[in-house]
């Protein structure tokens, strides 16, 4: 199939559910930074879909996509190496700061976390950060292949499945609470599953550890614009896409985080299950 605008220079499977997508996009690779995001269009009346990067080298944007909704079965199923996507938009939203803090902790239980986790420590590490990755997977079958996960960036690195099945049983929430009582943590960053960064937060809030979660919400321009995206912090409104989307983990108010985050499941679920008849 023939699309035109940003070619796909890689495509492989990352799991049964997570695939690796890496594109041409000279002016986006030069221009991101670390905590900023993308949004992608497939073609001319798709949607916009937000996606945060794990490589932006050689002029390539790298992702990593959970097969979940309509666009992401299309880009799976339709588009191969050699084709292009209508468009590519970005960066998008704030860098976070790198710089030397010390022990720096990564923590990731999900498709778009597992890219951040690697983009992130890679730039604290360049800057003499020690750097600690944790990374958790449902089971053995979803980890992905060894040349993917965040080990290259990490002078520490923790595979853990929630099964057991592979690596360390149980959760990075466990590994976390163990770093932190050898006190081996001056600011953790985290990616991945809301409810698990709403946990994260009240862990390290006691004791004043500086915690930044990926905000991840429903987005359509992803310029500040719409307000879909929109989250209370700090007693004031916020939008992940301008303002964020990595944000100050104990300022956020994550229960309306959470309930805002599913309120177009039954919508998307019924655009997937059209896209597969
Ligand atoms: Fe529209 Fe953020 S996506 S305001």
């Amino acid at each position: 199939m023939v699309h035109m605008g940003y070619k796909i220079t890689d495509k492989r499977d990352l799991s049964p559910i997570d695939f690796f997508v890496e594109v041409e996009a000279p002016h986006i690779a030069k221009a991101w930074k670390p905590g900023q995001f993308v949004i992608f269009i497939l073609h001319e009346r798709g949607e916009r879909v937000p996606m945060s990067v794990y490589k932006a080298e050689n002029g390539r944007i790298g992702m990593f996509i959970r097969k979940l909704g309509k666009t992401s079965l299309q880009l799976y199923y339709e588009f191969n190496v050699g084709d292009e996507f209508y468009s590519m938009v970005g960066p998008l939203g704030k860098p976070i700061k790198v710089k030397y803090y010390g022990n720096v902790v990564f923590a990731s239980d999900a498709v778009c976390g597992q890219a951040e986790n690697y983009a992130t420590l890679k730039a604290m590490k360049e800057v003499g950060n020690y750097t600690i990755s944790i990374q958790t997977f449902e089971n053995a079958e979803n980890v992905y292949p060894e040349e993917f996960l965040a080990k290259p960036v990490a002078d520490e690195h923790y595979l853990t499945t929630e099964d057991g099945s592979v690596g360390i049983k149980g959760h990075y929430l466990d590994i976390v609470k163990e770093l932190i009582e050898k006190d081996k943590v001056d600011i953790i960053f985290a990616g991945g599953k809301l409810g698990s960064l709403a946990k994260l937060a009240e862990l390290t809030r006691p004791y004043g550890i500086p915690t930044y979660a990926t905000v991840r919400q429903i987005m359509v321009d992803g310029t500040g614009m719409c307000g879909s995206c929109r989250i209370l912090y700090d007693g004031e409104v916020k939008f992940a896409c301008r303002d964020g989307p990595v944000f100050d983990a104990h300022k956020v108010d994550w229960e309306d985080v959470l309930r805002r985050a599913n309120r177009f499941l039954e919508q998307e679920r019924l655009a997937k299950e059209r896209y597969l008849e």
